[in-house]
């Protein structure tokens, strides 16, 4: 199969990209590179020994998408362009809803017009609504999103189930991240924020390479084992293999499929920093401070329905994700840039 990845060349992209080469299927990446960098695609061709055909444009081009459209065979989208920074979606909410929004209204105008009705896209627990009630499976309520990043995300899975529901030939599966993080074993590709990381283990992992001086730790007074948040945090390699296992269960049918992509294991900011020491031998330095606004206390996921669904589960434990997470920043101080 043929699969158009938009967003390829971003983290959770170029680990899909991989997988997918790995499991015999050709790559077209699509990728306005605001978010990333081309070496990452560079890499994964190295590691998999296969070529990517790497297109630059903007999926809000529908015109652009039209000719790449009727120019190659595909059979396939997973769609993961967007922008992902929770805290300049608040002061840019017009540019969250531009790029997510409007950039997969345009996508999906311009699938239709070419046929091409299969579609994978990355949604988020953040879509959830707050709940004292854990672990979240599908069923648990959508919520009003804190920010305009979350409200995008919740926008778009609207769209889509209207859009299936409208034209049945179109097949759609609403992956729900949980907190993807990690790398490829190799070390070769990994997370690469641009900027100060919003993220907790970008975050930690800078600080441990001396880019950053100290770990703000965001609330300790939260009613949790050690009063500070919990996540469930999957391994980016685990997440990219649920890519696969959704495209195989979702080609040549029709519906609208909603799977969790998560662990079902949540850990406290305090147990990752502890996690992390252990797997680079070095200590973090941090400082608990306020509560960050619009935090939960905890979120992880029933992963079940992915699991029975598609015979899918997450494999790698927080060893492995601490260790490949430290050999991709050790390995990569400045990432993509050396
Ligand atoms: P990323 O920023 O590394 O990747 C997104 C890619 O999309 C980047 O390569 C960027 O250059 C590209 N892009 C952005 N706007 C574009 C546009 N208009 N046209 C073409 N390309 C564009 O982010 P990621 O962590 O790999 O996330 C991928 C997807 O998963 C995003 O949709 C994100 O919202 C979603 N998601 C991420 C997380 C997370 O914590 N990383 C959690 C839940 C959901
Ligand atoms: N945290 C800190 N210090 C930091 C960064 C984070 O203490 O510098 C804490 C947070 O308070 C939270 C935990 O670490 O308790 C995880 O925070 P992240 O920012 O890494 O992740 P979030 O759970 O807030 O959000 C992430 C993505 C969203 C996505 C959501 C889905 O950023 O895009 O997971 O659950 F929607």
């Amino acid at each position: 199969m043929t699969v158009f990845l938009t967003g390829g060349a971003g983290f959770i992209g170029s680990h899909t990209a991989l997988v997918l080469l790995e499991a015999g299927h050709d790559v077209v990446v699509y990728d306005n590179l605001s978010n990333a960098s081309r070496e990452s695609l560079n890499r994964v061709e190295q590691l998999t020994g296969q070529r990517i055909e790497f297109i630059a444009g903007d999926i809000r081009d529908g015109q652009h998408l039209d000719r790449v459209f009727a120019e190659r065979d595909i059979d396939a989208v997973v769609h993961f362009a967007g922008l992902k920074a929770v805290g300049e979606s608040t002061e840019q909410p017009l540019a969250y809803y531009d790029n997510n929004v409007a950039g997969t209204l345009s996508l999906c105008n311009a699938m239709d017009r070419a046929d091409i009705r299969t579609l994978v896209f990355s949604s988020s627990a953040t879509v959830y609504a707050e709940s004292r009630e854990m672990p979240l499976s599908e069923q648990a309520p959508t919520g009003r999103p804190t920010n305009p990043y979350g409200s995008s995300k919740l926008m778009i899975e609207w769209l889509l189930a209207d859009l299936q529901q409208a034209d049945p030939r179109w097949s759609i599966a609403l992956l729900r991240y949980f907190n993807p993080v990690g790398a490829h074993e190799s070390g070769r590709i990994g997370e690469d924020p641009q900027g100060r990381p919003n993220n907790l283990l970008p975050f930690i992992s800078q600080v441990a390479v001396g880019r950053l001086p100290e770990l703000a730790v965001y609330g300790s007074d939260y009613p949790t084992r050690d009063g500070t948040g919990i996540r469930d945090y999957i391994h980016v390699m685990d997440l990219a293999a649920g890519h696969l296992a959704a495209l195989k269960a979702i080609e040549g049918t029709n519906g609208l499929h909603t799977w969790n992509l998560g662990t079902g294991q949540g850990y406290s900011v305090l147990e990752m920093i502890q996690a992390f020491e252990q797997a680079a031998d070095r200590d973090i330095a941090y400082r608990l401070v306020e509560r960050r606004p619009g935090d939960v206390a905890e979120c992880w996921a029933d992963a079940s329905r992915a699991a029975r669904d598609l015979g899918w589960r997450a494999e790698r434990g927080l060893e492995e994700i601490m260790r490949d997470a430290w050999r991709w920043q050790s390995q990569n101080p400045n990432g993509f840039r050396g």
